[in-house]
Parts: structure tokens; sequence; C-alpha cells
């Protein structure tokens, strides 16, 4: 077992709940062999593959940062069955949802953590993941509070040595501030840009006929907002 990492989290623990509502019971009971709470969680550090999926160390597991309802989570576990994928939600009702929905198709490649992103060091080693999504993350520009945004040089920095050499991330917001602000962040990194567009349903040739769009996303493109779209590989 992972030796536990007692650096306090950023969030509330679920055990210190007083009433806690039918999706944290079932963090902790229907789903606990793939569902982790913020205490539970951490413990997997180094040992996903090994501990959770009872896979070969050189299996690829993915980590989507903010699954919400889990569209996009379900989709990939589903697209790639090959490969495993860790989530991380903050939310109770989302965090059950996606798992739900993983498993309502079949698939048994997946496990969630109730989990602040900004803690991710607590959650993986270095060299322990693959490829990474974060889609649609809040984009802090209302209230403007850039410091809260989970696409930052130190978040990315970190990620950058979590993941496996050849790995991607891939980043898209309907918010423009955003991009522009985090766009400023990945050049003081060490990723390397392969695609970006400031307009994913215009301008993404491949990237646009691949992507897939959760109904969060789809409130956004119905408006006619624009989608932006970046995807950076690790050297
Ligand atoms: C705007 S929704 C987007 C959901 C989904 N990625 C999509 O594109 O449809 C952002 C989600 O990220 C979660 N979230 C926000 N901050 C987070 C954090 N620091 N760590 C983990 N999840 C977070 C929220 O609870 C919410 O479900």
């Amino acid at each position: 077992m992972a030796e536990q990492n007692h650096r306090v989290q950023r969030i509330n623990l679920t055990r210190n709940l007083t009433k806690p509502n039918a999706y944290a019971v079932a963090l902790d009971s229907e789903f606990k062999d793939v569902a982790f709470n913020e205490e539970r969680a951490s413990l997997n550090k180094g040992h996903w593959r090994q501990l959770v999926f009872k896979c070969a160390e050189d299996k690829a597991v993915d980590v989507e940062i903010g699954t919400g309802a889990g569209m996009h989570f379900a989709y990939q576990a589903q697209k790639e069955k090959d490969r495993f994928i860790v989530g991380l939600e903050l939310k109770y009702k989302p965090l059950i949802q996606s798992i739900r929905r993983v498993h309502a198709s079949g698939q048994r490649n997946a496990a969630i953590c109730r989990f602040h992103a900004f803690d991710l060091d607590l959650l993986f080693e270095k060299n322990e993941i693959n490829n990474v999504f974060i889609h649609c993350p809040d984009p802090w520009t209302s209230p403007r509070k850039p410091q809260n945004r989970v696409v930052n040089r130190s978040m990315l920095n970190q990620i950058y040595d979590m993941q496996r050499p050849g790995s991607f991330l891939e980043f898209k917001t309907d918010s423009r501030e955003y991009f522009l602000w985090a766009a400023e962040e990945i050049k003081a990194t060490k990723y390397h840009v392969e695609f970006k567009t400031n307009n994913l349903y215009k301008d993404g040739g491949r990237y646009f006929e691949n992507n897939f769009q959760t109904s969060f996303e789809k409130i956004f493109v119905d408006k006619g907002t624009e989608i932006n779209f970046i995807k950076l590989i690790r050297t």
C-alpha cells in the first residue's frame, strides 16, 4: 500500500459530512472499488495499475480533470478499451454519474476520484500517467480569479513530469479570455504545441472531426461561442 501523504488537501473530507447525500454514500459503498474519496484516492499514488486496474505496468492510464456528468469520460473508456482512465471531480453527483455512465456502457477500465486538481501531485507519481484531458474547466473570469485556473504554468509543469514521454495533454475551453491567458502560461512550460486553434469547429480539421461534444460544450456552440483548443505533447 502506498504511503499516505499528510499534506492538507484543499477540500472537505467526505467522512466529515454530517448528512451525506445518496451520491456521497455511493462513493464509499456501491462504487468503492472504482470511486475514491479524497483520503482513499491518494493511497493509489504510484500504484494505479497494480492496485486499481490490475494491469501491466506498460498499459496506458489516462486522466480527465473535471469530468462533469462524464459524457467524454464514458466515451473515452468505450473508445479506448485497451487503455484505462482516471477521472477527477469535486462534486458528488457528477462524480457518480460519470462512473455509472462507464459501467452502463459495459466498460470496467475507469476509476474516479473526488479530488481537487491542484492536489494532483498527491494522486500520481512522476512518469505514472499517459494522456490528460482538460475540457471546459471553470474559467474563473467572473469572478476573475486566474489563480484558480487549472491550466497554469505550475500545474502544467507538474503534469508534464507525471506524464510518460510521447503522451499528450488536450485543453479546450469556451472562454477566449482563459485561453489567451493559458497560452502565455503554456509558453513557460516544456510542452511542444502540436495544434492550436481559436475556433475548433471552423479551423480544427481532423481535431474537429475527432472532437467529442458534451452537452456542456453544446450549450456554447449553439450560442455561437467559438471553442478554443490546444493539443500539447510531452516530449
Ligand atoms: C464546466 S464543467 C465541464 C465538464 C466536462 N469536462 C465537459 O466538458 O462537459 C467543469 C467540471 O469540473 C469540476 N471541477 C471544477 N474545479 C475542479 C477542480 N479543481 N478539481 C476537479 N474538478 C473540478 C466541476 O465540478 C465541473 O463538474
